[in-house]
């Protein structure tokens, strides 16, 4: 009897474990840097978005901002951080001006490093910083883009439309995982693109 109880509560349990977000289970070995990589931008809601700032007094300086991010649906992740963007925003101005910009996610964000004990600055509590461009996506990558960014974040589909919001990816060129200790990891574009998450 109780075997039977522990079948028939076992797919319940795998369906909790699989929808917790940034459960344990999830992450990927830490020695398998392009896969952590992947897990983390896919586990992420948000991050922060570094950009050369364009204004005054700042001019030319560092300027880093909170973005509701999303690489694809639950368990549909693609690896490219879409973003929901108008140029009313300070740090779209920015972009105007110089695409280029950092992006950085932390799995301090989901409850995965609060339940190990292991604090945001702790390479265990693993964070990606990527480096790229920012661009406007066109074509078909508008429907994979609005399908990412609106299944995540369903607010999004009623912001004010004469906000005149746009879809954009960051175009990967760089990426560095802190996940444990010894410094940091790098792992190429090809890679992460190439990691089954
Ligand atoms: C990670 O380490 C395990 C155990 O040592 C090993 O079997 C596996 O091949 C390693 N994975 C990678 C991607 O290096
Ligand atoms: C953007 O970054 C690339 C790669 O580091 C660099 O070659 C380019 O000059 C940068 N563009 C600007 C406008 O700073």
């Amino acid at each position: 009897m109780a075997a039977l109880g522990v079948s028939l509560w076992a797919p319940v349990l795998v369906l909790a474990l699989a929808l917790a977000p940034g459960c344990l289970a999830g992450l990927p070995p830490r020695n398998d840097t392009a896969r952590v990589a992947r897990y983390v931008i896919h586990e992420c809601d948000w991050g922060a978005l570094a950009t050369i700032s364009s204004h005054s007094p700042v001019t030319g300086q560092p300027f880093n901002n909170v973005f509701s991010v999303s690489d694809g649906s639950r368990r549909a992740g693609t690896g490219t951080p879409y973003f929901y963007l108008t140029a009313m925003e300070i740090s779209v101005q920015d972009l105007q001006v110089n695409p280029n910009a950092s992006f950085t996610a932390s799995l301090a964000q989901t409850h995965y490093c609060k339940k190990e004990g292991f604090d945001p600055q702790s390479p265990l509590c693993a964070h990606v910083i990527l480096f790229g461009n920012i661009q406007q996506v066109s074509g078909t990558e508008i429907d994979t883009a609005k399908l990412a960014l609106f299944t995540r974040h369903p607010e999004m589909a009623s912001w004010p439309r004469d906000h005149n919001w746009f879809f954009a990816k960051l175009n990967i060129m760089n990426i560095w995982l802190l996940d444990y200790f010894g410094g940091i990891k790098t792992v190429t574009p090809e890679e992460y693109y190439k990691a089954k998450p």
